[in-house]
């Protein structure tokens, strides 16, 4: 089989299309035929050498998390799934013993990881992990799901966002910006989003998104975001400055849940502003498989659609990486077979 390995570490010229072994399961695995694998900046930061869980040592890497396709043999011991299943992967590797594993949620487990090896012509995964899909879920549109939707939708758990409330995504247009703003729609929220360009948010806009707001200086954006109106939840998946800006901006008692650094990984803001306001920053990493299953369920209700603007074959996974690194990707990119 083909996969799309890096190779070296300094960006999407670092992918290179190489044979390897066919899989086989062992006990409780399954090999799944990809048809789509999304792919995440998760992946990107890897690619970039900016990951602590990849170094040079490591490569040829195969990435990708969020594997989508057809169970084409299982391992001993495999009852959920069979061969011809249709289904979605859920990426979250957990220890199975410490007290999250126990008592919930799974994607606090003390030793959490993530599966890596999608984006490839088939990946050998544990059984346990696949969702089957319902007929009416397309592979591409599921392949879409877990990363940036399980993410989104449990940073809007844990920023208690309901009906009415208007929730702040600073960076709207990409896979967990947008997520964050389609699923903020089906819990009845209103969403403020921001991105350097007008022109991507024309896409979210069509998706949900109430008021798009172009700009990158956090002074600008702290009074065009303000104008909308006080936000009772932020969204940061960007971090750096786009943090005080959140707290600047979030109303008394009100909520920021960060799950990512794409605009840097130390923030400053103003203690008293968070104490005194009884403000509130919590941390997020993914979401369970149980989230991963209602999401599935809301896209076969047509509730949910999400955004695969671009997709990819395999051969051109670099370019799917340089789209993303030039920031010109909305939604979610997908590489396919
Ligand atoms: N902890 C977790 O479980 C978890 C899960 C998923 C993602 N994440 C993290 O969340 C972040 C988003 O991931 P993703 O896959 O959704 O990425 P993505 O699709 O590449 O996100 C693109 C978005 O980020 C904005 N952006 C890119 N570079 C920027 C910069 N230098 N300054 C400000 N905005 C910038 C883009 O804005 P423009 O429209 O202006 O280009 C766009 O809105 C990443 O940091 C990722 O590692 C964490
Ligand atoms: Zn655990």
């Amino acid at each position: 089989m083909r996969v799309a390995a890096f190779t070296d570490l300094t960006g999407p010229n670092g992918v290179t299309i190489v044979e390897r072994p066919d899989p086989e399961p062992g006990p409780g695995e399954a090999v799944v035929d990809v048809e789509a694998c999304a792919i995440n900046r998760h992946d990107l930061r890897i690619l970039e050498g900016d990951s602590a869980m990849v170094d040079t040592d490591d490569l040829p890497f195969v990435s990708g998390l969020d594997v989508a396709g057809t169970v084409a043999d299982v391992g001993d011991g495999v009852t959920a799934v069979e061969p011809g299943d249709r289904v979605v992967l859920c990426p979250n590797e957990t220890c199975g013993q410490c007290r999250f594993c126990r008592e919930g949620p799974e994607n606090q487990c003390e030793r959490y990881s993530l599966f890596h090896g999608g984006l490839a012509e088939a990946a050998c995964v544990r059984a346990d992990r696949l969702l089957p899909l319902p007929e009416s879920v397309a592979t591409t549109t599921a392949a879409a799901l877990p990363t940036a939707y399980m993410t989104a939708y449990r940073m809007l758990q844990r920023a208690q966002a309901g009906p009415g409330d208007l929730v702040f995504v600073p960076g709207a247009t990409g896979g967990v910006g947008v997520a964050s703003v389609q699923l903020a729609a089906v819990l009845g929220a209103r969403t403020v989003g921001t991105s350097s360009s007008a022109a991507k948010l024309d896409r979210p806009a069509d998706l949900g998104l109430d008021h798009g707001v172009q700009g990158t200086d956090p002074d600008e954006l702290r009074e065009s975001v303000g104008a909308v109106g006080t936000p009772d939840a932020i969204l940061n998946h960007l971090g750096g400055p786009y943090t005080e800006l959140g707290l600047d901006l979030v109303r008394r008692g009100g909520r920021m849940v960060i799950c990512g650094r794409t605009a840097g990984s130390r923030s400053e803001f103003d203690v008293p502003d968070l104490f005194l306001g009884h403000r509130r920053v919590i941390g997020s990493t993914m979401g369970t498989q149980g989230d991963l299953e209602m999401l599935v369920d809301l896209v076969a209700t047509g509730d949910l659609a999400p955004e695969v603007e671009d997709t990819y074959p395999l051969a051109a996974t670099g370019e799917a990486f340089a789209a993303m690194q030039d920031r010109g990707a909305v939604g979610k990119p997908l590489v396919t077979n």
